[in-house]
Order: structure tokens, then C-alpha cells, then sequence
């Protein structure tokens, strides 16, 4: 029989006070997780989700997007999914699917004018469930659009679940950058690879002109990503004109004449999909690393 969604299922173990799955395990048919993550909030985080899906299916990657922005979804808007999930017969909830990207969201199950009144267990629970118990089809990439700062939700994904990496979103202005480099600083601390960070809205295409013009301070995205240590992603411009069509269901990517976002989020597929291969690589020599650890031993025990 099919379960509401999000399963309730018992809250916390009254001895350990641990309510979670495995740490570390993985996630059936996900090969790679990434998070989309800023320290200030509006600075255009689940629009480079959606944007970055977009891109990253057009060069052929099998992407799914989690919306784990539960108190202010948005993924479900931008892909035009607002309605009702479906299960399958195993009794999983399925993703919602368009643009050929299988999204879920809690803007699926609720309806906009309802309040989300989940204290952080439920919240925490709830994050655990999208991962793990929806029936995700095989995918490359996961991207996770995360709600603004480094709270709950954050925390909750980065014990639960193993991440490959993270895209910081920053906007020009100082604040957001301030808190920008919170985030580098709370996913350095937790060996959370950073991939970068790419700056939203750092130029501006006139809806008269189509001129690209600066709006901002121009730099300061780099010489932070610079001090950091970590790639400079590049610049996303402010498109009013594509802005109506994104919150209503058709992304910039796929807006007609958006062609210098377009090109924006092309060269940041381009790389997400490079540092997601490296860390593969990575992930393999460590692996053979502990194979030939495990070689090493078996032989000394031998001569032993
Ligand atoms: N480069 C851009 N061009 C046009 N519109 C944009 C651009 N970046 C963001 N927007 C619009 O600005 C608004 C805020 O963006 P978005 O919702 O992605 O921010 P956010 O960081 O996810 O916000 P929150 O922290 O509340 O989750 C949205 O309406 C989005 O469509
Ligand atoms: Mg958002």
C-alpha cells in the first residue's frame, strides 16, 4: 500500500538519541551528489540548480535535482512540477519529471499558501527520506539546492549523505560575499570539496539594448574565490527578461535569446562535470589504495 510522503516513520531512538540511516552508505542508482549553497539567501541558488540541470543534461548526464530547501521550495515552480507525486508499486514515491529531469520537492506534496510547521527532527527525517527512499532512476548527478546559511540542513546532508562536492552562490554585493565565505569555511571544515564559486548577477542584459552592463563592484567574487583557495566559476548576468519565464516553470537555459546565460551555464556545466570526474578518480585511487593496503597485509600475515 502506498505510505504518505514524507514517511512517517519513529523519530529518534530513545536510547542513542540517533535517528538517521547509515552514514555513509550510498545512495542506490546516484552516482554523485552536489550541492547548491550560498551563505546569503536570494542570491540565486536554485535558479543555477535548475540552470546548471538544464546544462548538464544537454551534454548528455543523467541529472536529478532535490529541492532541500523545505521551509522556501522553489525547484518545483522553476520546473513547472507543482502538483501531486506518484508511487510505485514498491509503494516509493517517484519523482516529478519534466524538461527530462526527475525533481522532487516538498512544493510537490504542499500546497503554496500552506505553512511548513516541521520542527528540525522532521525537517532532519524528512531530508533523509528525499535521498534515500524516493525511487530515483539512475543518475550521473544529483544536485541538492540547500536553503540559505550553514544550519540544520546543511549539517543533517553533510552527516547523512556523501557528497562529492559543492557550488557556492555569491552575488557582487559585500554581504553576500561575507557570508559566502562562511560557507567555504563550513564546508573546508568538513572536507567538503569545494568546486567553486560562481558569481549570479554580476552583469546586467538590458531588455532594450541587450547590452551587457556592470551593475556592481566588478572583482571582488574573484579575489575572495582567490584568498579561498578555491576556482573562480564565472559570472551569471541579470536577464529580466528570462526572469518572468524562470519562476514559471520554463528555465533560463531553455528561454529563447537568453543566449549570454546560456553561455554562462554552459562553461559552469563544463566544469562541474570536470571536478565531479576528478573527484571519481580520486574515490578510485583511494580505492585501489586500500586494495593494494589490503594486498600488503594479507602477504605479511603469510610470511608471518
Ligand atoms: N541571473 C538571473 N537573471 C534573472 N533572474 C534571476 C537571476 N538570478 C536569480 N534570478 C531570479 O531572482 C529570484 C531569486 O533567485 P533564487 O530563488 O534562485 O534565489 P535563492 O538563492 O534560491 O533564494 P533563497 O535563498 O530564498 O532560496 C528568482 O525569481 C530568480 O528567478
Ligand atoms: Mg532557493
Amino acid at each position: 500500500m502506498n505510505q504518505p510522503f514524507p514517511y512517517q516513520v519513529e523519530v529518534g531512538n530513545a536510547e542513542t538519541g540517533v535517528m538517521y540511516g547509515e552514514p555513509g552508505s550510498d545512495i542506490p542508482s546516484v552516482s554523485d551528489v552536489v550541492l547548491i549553497a550560498s551563505g546569503k539567501g536570494g542570491v540565486g541558488k536554485s535558479m543555477v540548480t535548475v540552470n546548471l540541470a538544464c546544462a548538464l543534461k544537454q551534454r548528455g548526464k543523467r541529472v536529478g535535482v532535490l529541492d532541500a530547501d523545505l521551509y522556501g521550495p522553489s525547484i518545483a515552480r522553476m520546473l513547472g512540477t507543482d502538483n501531486g507525486l506518484e508511487y510505485n508499486e514498491a509503494g516509493q514515491v517517484l519523482p516529478a519529471v519534466s524538461h527530462g529531469i526527475p525533481s522532487i520537492s516538498v512544493a510537490n506534496i504542499l500546497p503554496p499558501e500552506a505553512a511548513l510547521v516541521w520542527k528540525g527532527p522532521l525537517v532532519a527525517q524528512a531530508l533523509v527520506q528525499m535521498f534515500r527512499e524516493v525511487a530515483w532512476p539512475e543518475l550521473d548527478v544529483l544536485l541538492v539546492d540547500l536553503p540559505p546559511g550553514t544550519g540544520d540542513v546543511q549539517l543533517t546532508i553533510l552527516e547523512q549523505i556523501p557528497v562529492t562536492g559543492t557550488v557556492l552562490v555569491s552575488t557582487p554585493q559585500k554581504l553576500a560575499m561575507a557570508d559566502a565565505e562562511r560557507g567555504v569555511a563550513l564546508f573546508h571544515e568538513l572536507d567538503i570539496p569545494v568546486f567553486g564559486i560562481v558569481e549570479n548577477m554580476d552583469s546586467y542584459i538590458c531588455p532594450c539594448c541587450g547590452e551587457k552592463q556592470t551593475l556592481f563592484p566588478q572583482g571582488g567574487v574573484k579575489t575572495l574565490a582567490e584568498q579561498k583557495h578555491v576556482a573562480y566559476l564565472g559570472g551569471i548576468p541579470l536577464d529580466p527578461a528570462a526572469q518572468s519565464n524562470a519562476d514559471n516553470g520554463t528555465p533560463l537555459f531553455e528561454t529563447h535569446g537568453a543566449d549570454n546565460l546560456i553561455e554562462a551555464f554552459e562553461a559552469l556545466a563544463d566544469t562541474v562535470e570536470k571536478s565531479v570526474e576528478r573527484e571519481r578518480r580520486l574515490r578510485l585511487a583511494d580505492a585501489d589504495e586500500s586494495t593494494r593496503a589490503a594486498h600488503q597485509a594479507f602477504w605479511e600475515r603469510l610470511v608471518d
